[in-house]
């Protein structure tokens, strides 16, 4: 089991020595902290200036028996003069986020918060190349991405907002929406760089005592950097996820991220709910 109680795989493990391994490789890395680690690593005596690095060595592990894409997820940050080791890194101290995603072709996507750039790896020169230079997302879209199946569990915004979609022409919307759901959130957001959509995985009445599904500092907060890079929106539903300030090494958090336009209409629904009192819930009450 990992820190969060949850099955680690073989390659779950693997794919975390890999990635530290090659970190230790840098002198620059001087603390990593990994989804599959229960406490910060001290690569070596930390200095002011040291990278931070917080990763997800294996996301959507659970497509791994039927092979379909998984990928890394991670995020750089420094150690501030004098800085205290254990302090963890905030989303506004991010230098840069990035994923790999090993799919049908395997792609390194990387911000350092201006723009966002994808390279596709040349097996043969073993090579990362510049293939998808300035990638941004659509602020208009007709594709969202779900965990249907925990519908029961939903507050009223999400039930409404996905209901509304589902009507398509029929309905409020007055438009056809497509839906998708790969179980790894690298893939989703790989999706949504390349034709636009909207990603939610929100705290819901089941997950409510864990603080919701995904994990801030190496799942939520690298995507929200190359997300907002790309033009796009990433929020808890009330807070902008880079905003949100950590109190443990492995929160979770509510999601919610991509083209702006439904983004910003699910978040003014939870401010509509907030102002008309009906109960929502989007903070953690405890962390998983
Ligand atoms: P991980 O494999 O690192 O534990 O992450 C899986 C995450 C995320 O990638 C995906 O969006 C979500 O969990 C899938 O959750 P469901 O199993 O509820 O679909
Ligand atoms: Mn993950
Ligand atoms: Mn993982």
């Amino acid at each position: 089991m990992n820190p969060q109680g949850e099955v680690q795989r073989p390659l779950d493990l693997m794919a975390d020595e890999v990635f530290a391994r090659s970190c230790a490789g840098n002198s620059s890395v001087g603390i990593l902290i990994s989804e599959e680690v229960e406490e910060v690593v001290a690569v070596k005596a930390a200095e002011a200036g040291d990278f931070v690095v917080s990763y997800d060595p294996l996301d959507g592990s659970s497509n791994l028996d039927v092979d379909l894409s998984v990928g890394t997820i991670f995020a750089i940050s420094r150690l501030a003069e004098g800085g205290d080791a254990e302090r963890l890194p905030q989303g506004q101290d991010l230098l840069c986020a990035g994923y790999a995603i090993y799919g049908p072709s395997t792609m390194l996507v990387l911000t350092t918060g201006g723009r966002v750039d994808g390279f596709c790896l040349d097996p043969e020169t073993d090579t990362f190349v510049l293939t998808h230079p300035d990638m941004r997302i659509a602020r208009e879209t007709g594709e969202f991405a779900i965990n249907a199946s925990r519908r029961r569990h939903w507050d009223g915004v999400v039930q409404d907002y996905v209901a509304q979609c589902i009507d398509g022409p029929i309905g409020p919307r007055g438009k056809a929406f497509n839906m998708r759901w790969t179980a790894s959130m690298v893939a989703e957001v790989h999706r949504i760089l390349i034709r636009g959509g909207v990603f939610l995985y929100p705290i819901d009445d089941e997950n409510r005592t864990r603080g919701g599904k995904l994990r801030l500092l190496y799942e939520a907060y690298p995507m929200a950097l190359i997300v907002e890079a790309a033009g796009g929106r990433a929020t808890n539903g009330k807070t902008d996820i880079l905003r949100i300030v950590p109190d443990s090494l492995h929160q979770r958090t509510s999601v919610v991220l991509g083209s702006g336009a439904e983004v910003d209409r699910i978040a003014a629904a939870y401010e509509q709910a907030e102002r008309s009192g009906d109960s929502v819930h989007l903070r953690q009450e405890t962390c998983g």
